[in-house]
């Protein structure tokens, strides 16, 4: 179902947004699952779209308890760029697992497009993954029997889409990160830097509001890094979408509009 927004055009922080229809799961319903329209970053309906409030996490491993997070509150409004560092074990990925709803938090809550996902059903959390949030992991997570194209392509099938346009769509996006040439080969065949060069267009063809990316540039050479990190900048100017990055890279950080640093599950925010 379609639900037209028809605003009038507001301009904040300096960025412009009318005419925006997007689709929910219900009336009334914060999801976004698809956005036409002029739009660009800053509208105040699109604003905090993913927020942590005072969320921590523990895990209990045979009665000794680790805390990942501590007491971590976050916002990333659509047409950010933020970039999470710090050193191995602070809590990024467990961050990140909270956002994609992969792991529930031990206390505070985690707020996606205005709803507490407390509320969530395990339908809203497959709506929201599938077509909400593009995830690039630290491990790749690729179907090993399926091809890099096949792959890639996942998500728009998912979505109910075929033919030509999946075709299209997915062949701009191998040749995005330089993968075209090995559209027909399986992970199996191909390099770690390869394998994530397909994740992260896989992360990236069905155009979704939240970008989680895990270190996507960790495996790569610099040149490529490069590149997939100015992909990554121009995609909130272009499409208004959110990106969450962690990185330990300070050049890629400094791509970002927000830095946040971690430590010992505790965020540190400055901007930058
Ligand atoms: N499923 C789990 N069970 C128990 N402990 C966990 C689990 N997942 C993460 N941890 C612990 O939580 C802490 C944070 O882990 P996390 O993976 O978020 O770190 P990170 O900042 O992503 O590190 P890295 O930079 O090495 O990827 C670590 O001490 C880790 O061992
Ligand atoms: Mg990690």
């Amino acid at each position: 179902m379609v639900y037209e927004i028809r605003a009038a055009p507001t301009s904040v922080a300096g960025w412009v947004c009318q005419g925006v229809s997007w689709e929910c799961d219900r009336p009334g319903g914060a999801i976004v699952t698809r956005l036409s329209g002029e739009h660009r970053a800053g509208c105040s309906g699109w604003l905090g779209v993913v927020r942590l409030d005072h969320v921590s996490k523990s895990y209990d491993r045979g009665g000794a308890v680790v805390t990942a997070l501590r007491d971590v509150s976050l916002s990333v409004s659509q047409g950010e760029f933020c970039a999470l560092m710090g050193p191995s074990g602070c809590g990024k990925s467990t961050l990140l697992h909270l956002v994609a709803g992969l792991d529930a938090p031990t206390s505070g809550e985690i707020i996606l497009g205005g709803r507490s996902a407390k509320n969530f059903t395990d339908t809203d959390w497959t709506t929201i993954r599938r077509e909400l949030i593009g995830m690039v992991f630290q491990s790749f997570h690729l179907i090993p029997s399926l091809t890099a194209e096949e792959n890639v392509a996942l998500p728009l099938l998912l979505k109910g889409e075929g033919g030509s346009p999946v075709r299209d769509r997915v062949a701009e996006h191998l040749d995005v990160v330089g993968m075209q040439a090995r559209a027909k080969h399986r992970p199996g065949e191909l390099s770690g830097g390869e394998q994530q060069r397909v994740a992260i267009a896989r992360a990236l063809v069905h155009r979704p509001q939240v970008i989680l990316a895990d270190e996507p540039t960790g495996n790569l050479d610099s040149t490529r890094g490069s590149e997939i990190i100015a992909l990554l900048r121009s995609l909130p100017k272009r499409f208004g979408q959110a990106i969450i990055l962690v990185t330990h890279s300070p050049d890629a950080a400094r791509q970002a509009d927000t830095v946040h640093m971690m430590r010992d599950g505790q965020l540190d925010a400055r901007a930058t």
